[in-house]
């Protein structure tokens, strides 16, 4: 089954016949703009990638935890979990998933057999079970429900009463001001937390994330794991990007602005509450595949969510604001 997750501009570009160079692709929750790639030493592309150490020590630094290892996406690691746990626990431990989310998730876990258990609000110690495992994606994608430290971390305490596990989802955490990242946790071994560096610095192509977890659980996914699966280019950018707090700062600033820009415009457009992070935006309308497909007529591609109820809508540039702006006045009122 391949889930459909936006990003998918050639297949649209053929469906509606318009060439890929005249779409505004707001398909996706990646940064406009993205963390510049530097001059890449040529032995980089020659050799055989080994796990850089300079870029787990940027990493540590940059996420704030000390236990943490580089993965080539986190989907990588979304789709290798279930198979980690399935040596640990028996296969009818209940999975908690959100209901709306990052569908990934939940194809992994019932690839492998697991029971399926579906959330709307997170579930109450009452629910839980001896060796649950609860995700949790924070924020989450495309509602942009947002859960606090606090919030978590009593969370993590119920389930670790029941040996049981928490698996965080942070893949758009970088841009929440302050963090709410329980990542500094992950010394607890009831705790895995993902991080992706595609979103915030725009380099979801690159395809490389990261898993903080208790030592236990990076080797049983090292384990798994084949040789030179993170590619050497890949990861000599993460570290220089990683590092680079100027930039990190500017994205920030720019990013705030842009999603602000698109919030207003949303609002007014369709007078309705936008929710979202300062990643994308999401918005829920009863006519919201009619809306999509006039979209996608003017050449703006957006994410139809799963649920058929909402679109979700990726942080445009400054040109792309003023093309959405003028499409959107063209929408039957
Ligand atoms: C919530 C969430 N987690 C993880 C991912 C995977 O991202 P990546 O593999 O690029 O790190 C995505 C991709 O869209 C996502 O939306």
């Amino acid at each position: 089954m391949t889930l459909v997750h936006g990003g998918q501009l050639q297949q649209v570009a053929l469906q509606y016949a318009r060439p890929i160079v005249e779409w505004l692709d707001l398909s996706t929750g990646i940064s406009p703009s993205s963390y510049p790639i530097p001059s890449i030493p040529t032995p980089v592309w020659q050799q055989l990638p080994q796990p850089s150490q300079s870029l787990v020590k940027a990493a540590k630094l940059y996420y704030a935890t000390t236990n943490i290892v580089a993965t080539s996406g986190s989907q990588a690691v979304i789709k290798q979990l279930p198979t980690v746990f399935k040596q640990h626990v028996a296969e009818q431990t209940t999975v908690w998933l959100p209901q709306i989310g990052y569908k990934e998730h939940e194809r992994a876990w019932r690839e492998q057999g697991f029971t399926i258990q579906q959330y709307t609000h997170l579930p109450t110690s009452a629910q839980l079970t001896a060796h649950c495992i609860v995700v949790v994606i924070n924020p989450n994608n495309p509602t942009g429900e947002l859960f606090s430290r606090n919030t978590l971390l009593a969370l993590l305490d119920n389930i670790q009463m029941l040996k049981g596990w928490l698996i965080l989802d942070e893949a758009f955490m970088d841009v929440v001001e302050p963090s709410q990242s329980i990542i500094a946790h992950t010394d607890n071994p009831h705790l895995l937390v993902l991080r992706s560096v595609g979103k915030f610095f725009g380099l979801a192509g690159i395809r490389l994330g990261f898993l903080s977890a208790h030592q236990q659980w990076l080797q049983a996914l090292e384990t798994l794991s084949s040789p030179w699966e993170v590619n050497g280019p890949a990861q000599y950018i993460t570290e220089k990007a990683l590092m680079d707090t100027q930039w990190q700062q500017q994205q920030l600033l720019s990013l705030t602005a842009l999603s602000a820009a698109l919030e207003l415009l949303l609002m007014t457009t369709f007078d309705c509450p936008v929710a979202g992070s300062a990643l994308f935006k999401s918005i829920r309308l009863d006519n919201a595949p009619a809306v999509y497909a006039l979209l996608c007529q003017q050449g703006i591609y957006v994410r139809l969510c799963d649920e058929q109820n909402a679109l979700r809508f990726g942080i445009p540039d400054q040109n792309g604001l003023a093309k959405l702006t003028k499409v959107l006045q063209l929408l039957p009122k």
